[in-house]
């Protein structure tokens, strides 16, 4: 009896043909290897007769990564399987995944062919991807739609060729849990095949039902889930490969399943492919959404604090986060603030409690979330008054030479000191007002991370030029490994980036101090 359900990832194939996923074969590679890192059994890299692209990313992966079986699809045509073949040659271990519609509407509408035909067409193509490959996976496309009775000839043909994998894809979306947990069911039964051959459940999203068809599969019989990271794939994607693992470990008492995902890898699969395809999952997204361990209402938040199992049902950890997030926002309470800010190093009480959570709700109206470097800003801004250093000239010149760099003529004022100036030239106009500011702070800093809004115009407050809209800059500097957050709004995105990078190491410069007169304060 197998208890251990297999994970073929198709990120790299479904995933990637659909629009906005796309990826350049040293994206495919990094996701190739984020991939094996979680363990996966087997990735479908491609499929090698679409383009020369697609053929030289799966040699590459062949080639390079070591652990799961790496698979190229193909249609049931000598020429697919032989590009599959080539692609796949340098992989240790290798499947080749031929497959042909066998619905009557694939049969008539796309393929013209006869039931006949079809069988016939299985049998030879399923035998010649043999001589290339002891793994072949044979899928009946758009099997849900296909007669019960011919499904069943077509995957015992496929099976007697020597197909070790039986897919049955939910090609449209279509099916319900209850439907394919019959099907799966049915064909366990009445499929003729040697032992060893698996069935396997190809399950898309369109009517959001994939995970819950993948895991109804798995009940009927189903010993493989095909699914992709982050639930990509065709129209509204495939099975997502986080949810389905999750679903069967969390709910191993349901399913009775286990996998070979190395769970706490999930994470980081999830965020190599945002980074490869520059899309990120929404929010909301089950596992590896930006809100999955995330709680913002006070009433979670004080649940959470005291035992998480009151929100969660899954450890964070698990899937490679280092801990839930308290999020603070418009909806925390004070419990929440006092403890994200003691993890920062802040004891707030009484007074100074109070004080702060005015200040952060103000900012938590205005900016929704308000994270570690901007709740540090507010805690700044608390404990100096004023800030250190404020922008009183700014003025750049960036020639049209090629070979001559931006020079940025900065002057701040101190609160103490008075007015300082300098000069810094690099290649572009901010990171020479970013270099002389930090030259008169005497504060070395990088920009980490910039948020620009354009803020549209306040019709009544129009400005000369009729427009009257600002750039609003949230922006992130790391200094010595911390980050700090700035914020300004100006007419300009220049001034408004500047103002923010003076922002932010006002906060830095606040911060330090604070920690060294706590540590004079402990001391005395
Ligand atoms: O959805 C589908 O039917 C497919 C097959 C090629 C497996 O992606
Ligand atoms: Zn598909």
């Amino acid at each position: 009896m197998i208890d251990t359900i297999r994970i073929f990832d198709t990120t790299l194939r479904d995933g990637e043909q659909a629009p906005g996923f796309s990826m350049t074969e040293a994206g495919k590679l990094k996701m190739a290897r984020a991939l094996a890192a979680l363990n996966v059994d087997i990735i479908e890299a491609g499929f090698a007769a679409a383009s020369p692209g697609d053929h030289a990313a799966i040699k590459r992966i062949a080639e390079e990564i070591d652990g799961p079986a790496i698979c190229s699809l193909a249609r049931t045509v000598k020429g697919d399987i032989d590009a599959a073949a080539s692609a796949l040659k340098p992989a240790k271990k290798k499947r080749i995944h031929v497959f042909l519609g066998t619905s009557p509407l694939h049969r008539e509408h796309k393929l013209n062919m006869t039931p006949a035909e079809i069988l016939a067409r299985i049998r030879e193509m399923v035998g010649y991807a043999r001589q290339f490959a002891d793994d072949v996976e044979f899928s009946a496309e758009d099997a849900i739609r296909t007669e019960p009775g011919f499904l069943v000839e077509a995957l015992s043909t496929a099976a007697e060729a020597g197909a070790m994998t039986l897919n049955v894809p939910d090609t449209v979306g279509y099916s319900t849990p209850d439907e394919i947990f019959q099907l799966f069911s049915m064909l366990s039964k009445k499929v003729s095949r040697p032992d060893g051959v698996i069935f396997s459940a190809h399950c898309h999203d369109d009517l959001g039902m994939a995970v819950a068809n993948s895991l109804a599969a798995v009940r009927g019989g189903a010993r493989q889930i095909e699914c992709a990271m982050n639930g990509i794939g065709e129209r509204a994607g495939n099975c997502a490969l986080e949810d389905a693992v999750m679903a069967l470990r969390t709910r191993r008492d349901a399913f009775g399943f286990s996998t070979n995902i190395k769970t706490e890898q999930i994470m980081a699969a999830s965020r190599t492919l945002s980074q490869v395809t520059n899309t990120h999952p929404p929010r909301n997204k089950a596992v590896v959404g930006a809100n999955a361990f995330a709680h913002e209402s006070g009433i979670h938040q004080h649940g959470v604090l005291k035992n998480r199992e009151t929100y969660e049902i899954m450890r964070p950890e698990d899937i490679g986060l280092p801990s839930n997030q308290i999020i603070l926002g418009k909806h925390s309470g004070k419990h929440a603030l006092k403890a994200r800010a003691a993890e920062l190093g802040h004891e707030l009480d009484g007074d100074a409690l109070n004080a702060a959570f005015t200040r952060f709700k103000q900012v938590a109206d205005e900016v929704g979330i308000v994270d570690a470097a901007r709740l540090m800003a507010i805690l700044a801004e608390q404990e100096a008054g004023e800030p250190d250093w404020k922008l009183s000239r700014l003025d750049i010149r960036s020639p049209v030479a090629a070979n001559a760099d931006p020079v940025a003529r900065i002057e701040l004022e101190h609160r103490t000191r008075g007015r300082i100036s300098d000069l810094a030239s690099a290649p572009g106009a901010l990171d020479a007002a970013y270099t002389a500011i930090s030259q008169i702070m005497d504060l070395p800093a990088r920009v980490a991370d910039i948020d620009m809004q354009y803020v549209a115009a306040d019709p009544e407050e129009t400005g000369d030029d009729g427009q009257g809209a600002d750039v609003l800059v949230d922006l992130k500097a790391e200094v010595e490994g911390e980050i700090f957050a700035g914020r300004a709004r100006a007419r300009d995105i220049i001034p408004a980036c500047v103002g923010a990078y003076v922002d932010a190491l006002n906060n830095a410069l606040a911060i330090r101090r604070a920690r060294t007169n706590a540590r004079g304060g402990a001391a005395a």
